[in-house]
């Protein structure tokens, strides 16, 4: 049992009101240091853990990945130094399917990590390898010339919930139920940026739609705006257009707790010991990306873009028969790509980036 739920109980009896914005618990939830499920120490993901990703199902996701960023650093004109930046990397099974899948290309590494328990995984399984930087502040003064990737990033982000009361939207808090439980209760919004993104809303939904505001992922889109290099930016989630997040089937938000291969609503329960997530509101990050200078060079649902991406390698087997490790890639191609399994429920967006103004 995470003593999470106690340390919380404590912070709300200690606030005037007894509540707290529900992004703060979810913050606390996810990234305390000593007891928060992603801050306590390494989470496995895959069949022991408590979701698969697209990284878990096995190397393959990798490779393609490796192929993408061949590609634009031939598109950049072979540029020396030519860096590859991963954030959210997690136990560094991505960053080890990538550089194995380079084919010899020398390209530098780069992952942004603030947790120094995942930093430490990481050292341990790549060495030197790869280099560290904490935040994506660091990127302003280089690399030049780079591919950013992250696979199920914004969606591990803390969010704001509101809701629509029938005459304006309100944020969600958390305050004690008084038993062993937290509920959610209404009030004012708790910052300037919400309201400012609330204006945005739409007003014809039924009373009680709940959703899902996501400032961090505007926050971090424009911090890799300043970010020095030219060149792209993949970005694979869970995620919906914006027109999609407002339809009644989604009038509880996307809002989702996962452990042991289990998902539910119930995101104030256990807090601590599950993983809590979100849908990321695509057609919001593409706007704010195009604010700040980028553009959108492909958008679709992950079976199309991993298909595209594989289409050269999947020529190249025509005619053979498959040794068992290439069998091996193809069910993994099967799994990321077939619409029943990840190929419709994870979309993935490449962003054009120029180099910082
Ligand atoms: C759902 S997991 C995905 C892990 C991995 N990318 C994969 O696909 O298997 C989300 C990861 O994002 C990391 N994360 C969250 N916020 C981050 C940030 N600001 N910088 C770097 N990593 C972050 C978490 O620690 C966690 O490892």
């Amino acid at each position: 049992m995470s003593p999470l739920p106690q340390i919380l109980r404590a912070q709300l009896a200690a606030t005037p009101a007894g509540r707290l914005p529900f992004v703060q618990i979810m913050e606390l939830a996810l990234y305390h240091p000593e007891h928060g499920y992603y801050g306590a120490g390494l989470r496995r993901i895959g069949r022991q853990g408590d979701f698969f990703t697209s990284v878990s199902v096995g190397p393959l996701f990798g490779k393609l990945l490796a192929m993408r960023a061949i590609q634009e650093w031939k598109e950049q004109d072979e540029p020396e130094n030519f860096t590859i930046i991963e954030q959210g990397a997690h136990d560094g099974q991505l960053a080890e399917d990538v550089l194995s899948a380079l084919e010899g290309k020398s390209m530098r590494y780069l992952i942004v990590e603030p947790n120094p328990k995942y930093r430490e995984v990481q050292t341990k399984r790549l060495g030197d390898r790869v280099q560290w930087v904490d935040n994506l502040a660091a990127l302003q003064t280089g690399p030049k010339h780079a591919f950013f990737l992250c696979n199920e990033l914004p969606d591990a982000f803390p969010v704001h919930l509101v809701r629509w009361n029938g005459e304006r939207w309100r944020e969600l808090f958390v305050e004690a139920d008084g038993t062993e439980a937290f509920r959610f209760v209404a009030g004012d919004f708790s910052c300037d940026e919400l309201a400012e993104e609330a204006k945005h809303l739409p007003h014809d939904l039924e009373t009680g739609h709940t959703l899902e505001i996501n400032l961090a992922m505007l926050t971090w889109i424009r911090e890799l705006a300043h970010a020095a290099f030219r060149g792209a930016i993949f970005i694979a989630d869970y995620g919906l257009d914006a027109e999609e997040f407002f339809a009644d089937s989604r009038a509880s938000g996307t809002i989702r707790r996962y452990w042991q291969h289990h998902m539910d609503g119930h995101v104030l329960e256990d807090l601590g010991a599950c993983d809590l997530t979100t849908h990321i509101n695509f057609t919001r990050l593409v706007d704010e990306a195009t604010r700040h200078g980028m553009k959108q060079r492909e958008y679709d649902l992950q079976g199309r873009v991993l298909g595209r991406m594989g289409l050269t390698w999947m020529e190249s087997l025509q005619g053979k028969v498959p040794d068992r490790a290439t069998a091996a890639l193809i069910r993994q191609f099967n799994s990321l790509t077939h619409p029943a399994i990840m190929g419709r429920s994870f979309r993935c967006l490449i962003l054009d980036k120029p180099s910082a103004p």
